[in-house]
């Protein structure tokens, strides 16, 4: 049984709503999840960690990774978190192997198993495109789990490596972007719904919505994390009641200039960073 479901009070409960809400990525794609929360959830404090001197996850092996997302684990309990929203589709491919985690179950959503169920449920669409890392497609987490879930969907799903680093270095622009799209998207021509499983990607979501002439589908998932995540809470009776008064605080393992003005495209404003190694 989870420890929140073990008769706690009602001053706990309060007490409990008032703690933040940890976010974390391998960099700063995480903060197109945090911008959709905060947009949901105005009443919470967030956490954000993102492990810039690690990125990216995309590549690493499933052991360091695992290390990694362990560290962040700590880390966002150390200060005090209610809840953790894993905002990287990499990380979130090895949370169910990790062991001992400060946090149970019914604290954690990450971005992957909303976006399955959502899909396999819904019967608009037929033929799904999956991209994202090589970490994330490898693992098989959308098109094996969409098969099982729903065998009358098509699915093509393709590892598009290249994507995450260009957003990461201000590349974004449609004739930039052009030749890689028509490389990456062979195949992809007959599907009506792309799921962009990774958080860099919302960056991007117009161009590939261009390049498709508007013939697909691109689904934004953010919003569809935020609603999950207000969800969990509610389920909980872990919604803020009341506005915090005090600041997000944002944390980086590493710091450059260039880390600073891609924050700057995600949140659409400046944020202070502080370095925290783990
Ligand atoms: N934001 C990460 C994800 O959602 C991808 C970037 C990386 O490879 O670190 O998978």
């Amino acid at each position: 049984m989870s420890k929140l479901s073990l008769g706690l009070n009602k001053n706990t409960i309060i007490g409990r709503s008032r703690q933040p809400i940890g976010v974390f990525d391998s960099g700063l794609g995480g903060l197109s999840i945090l911008k959709a929360l905060k947009d949901k959830l105005p009443n919470e404090r967030f956490v954000y960690y993102g492990d810039t001197a690690h990125l990216p996850y995309g590549d690493k092996s499933e052991n360091t990774l695992k290390e990694y997302v362990s560290s962040i684990f700590s880390f966002l309990n150390q200060q005090d978190c209610k809840l953790i929203v894993v905002a990287c589709n990499s990380a979130a491919t090895v949370i169910h192997k990790l062991e001992n985690l400060p946090f149970v179950d019914d604290q954690i959503v990450e971005v992957i198993s909303p976006i399955v169920a959502l899909i396999a449920e819904q019967k608009k669409y037929q033929r799904i495109g999956v991209i994202g890392t090589r970490k994330t497609i490898g693992s098989g987490m959308f098109d094996q789990k969409l098969s099982q879930l729903n065998s009358s969907l098509e699915i093509v799903a393709k590892a598009t490596p290249l994507l995450a680093p260009m957003i990461e270095d201000g590349f974004v622009e449609e004739d930039v972007l052009l030749p890689i799209f028509k490389r990456y998207f062979k195949g992809f021509e007959n599907c009506e719904l792309l799921i962009p499983a990774c958080t860099h990607y919302p960056i991007i979501y117009n161009q590939i919505e261009k390049y498709f002439d508007n013939g697909l589908k691109v689904l934004h998932t953010p919003k569809i994390i935020a609603e999950k995540v207000d969800q969990v809470l509610a389920n909980q009776q872990l919604i803020n009641p009341e506005k915090n008064d005090k600041e997000d605080s944002f944390y980086l393992s590493d710091i450059t200039n260039d880390f600073l003005r891609e924050a700057k495209l995600f949140l659409g404003s400046d944020v202070n960073f502080s370095l925290v190694s783990l």
